[in-house]
């Protein structure tokens, strides 16, 4: 399963990258990053862990703000991207290849901040990552990870019922959102497309899990919870219309404190 899992994020690498941007989507810099940004606090001087970090903007970005930033990924490509924008940006970032179910190439007690962003709903090994983000923090060490919003989730069996489009926004209108078969915890894949409406060259593996399978995964590690968000969009852009009615991402920000 797991090498499934690279195989296919290698294949998208390059597809992935591009979407990303070096800025991340809309629903990204609108509505998640600000809220991870806030939850993480002044990074300055911290050692900072950037846990399946994609082609590394994130890391880019909370090493342009002063932490300390180790990054790491599964796939052997996108720590290649990583590396290589963040040679060009200038930005002073350590780089491995290495797996958060395992993390061979991380000692223990070795970080203050890990951010894992969008990437537990994409691993079979929920409670070992979080075991081994436990293991990896020092004490009063915090871990910021989202997911998209499992009960909201419109790439598992939830969906928008939608009407008419909507001119101005060239979106359709959302009617409701039905969710369904919540608590089946099932693994599924989904195509993502390019900005182009491409279809990425191999479909993504998500792992469909209930809050409370996150929420006691955090607590079984060690963990204490210190704060749950469900970020809304930062302005009132008209494209969000249905990102304003549900949470499209759930954020948790949890601490070692023994
Ligand atoms: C949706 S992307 C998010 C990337 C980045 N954090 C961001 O916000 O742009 C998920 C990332 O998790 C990585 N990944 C998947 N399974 C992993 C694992 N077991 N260990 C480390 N990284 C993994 C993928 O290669 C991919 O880069």
């Amino acid at each position: 399963m797991e090498d499934r899992i690279r195989e296919q994020w290698e294949r998208n690498a390059e597809a992935f990258s591009s979407l990303i941007d070096g800025k991340g989507t809309p629903h990204h810099s609108k509505i998640l990053n600000p809220c991870v940004e806030r939850l993480l606090g002044d990074v300055m001087n911290k050692k900072l862990l950037d846990a399946g970090c994609g082609e590394g903007y994130l890391a880019r970005y909370y090493a342009m703000k002063g932490a300390n930033v180790t990054a790491i990924d599964v796939s052997q490509q996108l720590i290649r991207t990583s590396k290589r924008l963040s040679e060009q940006e200038g930005v002073k970032i350590e780089h491995r290849v290495d797996n958060i179910c395992q993390m061979n190439t991380i000692p223990d007690n070795a970080f203050d901040i890990i951010i894992s962003n969008l990437v537990l709903l994409n691993v079979p090994c929920l409670d070992n990552a979080m075991k081994e983000f436990h293991r990896v923090l020092k004490i009063g060490g915090v871990l910021v990870f989202s997911i998209v919003h499992p009960a909201f989730n419109f790439y598992g069996p939830g969906s928008w019922e939608m009407g008419e489009k909507n001119p101005d926004t060239n979106r359709r209108v959302g009617l409701y959102f039905k969710v369904d078969r919540y608590f089946e915890e099932e693994e599924y894949e989904h195509y993502w497309k390019n900005k182009q409406g491409e279809r990425f060259p191999e479909p993504i593996i998500f792992f469909h899990r209930t809050l409370s399978t996150y929420f006691n995964s955090i607590t079984r590690a060690g963990f204490h919870l210190i704060e749950f968000a469900e970020p809304q969009p930062i302005d009132n852009d008209e494209f969000f219309d249905r990102e304003r009615r549900i949470p499209f991402f759930a954020v948790f920000k949890v601490m070692k404190s023994e």
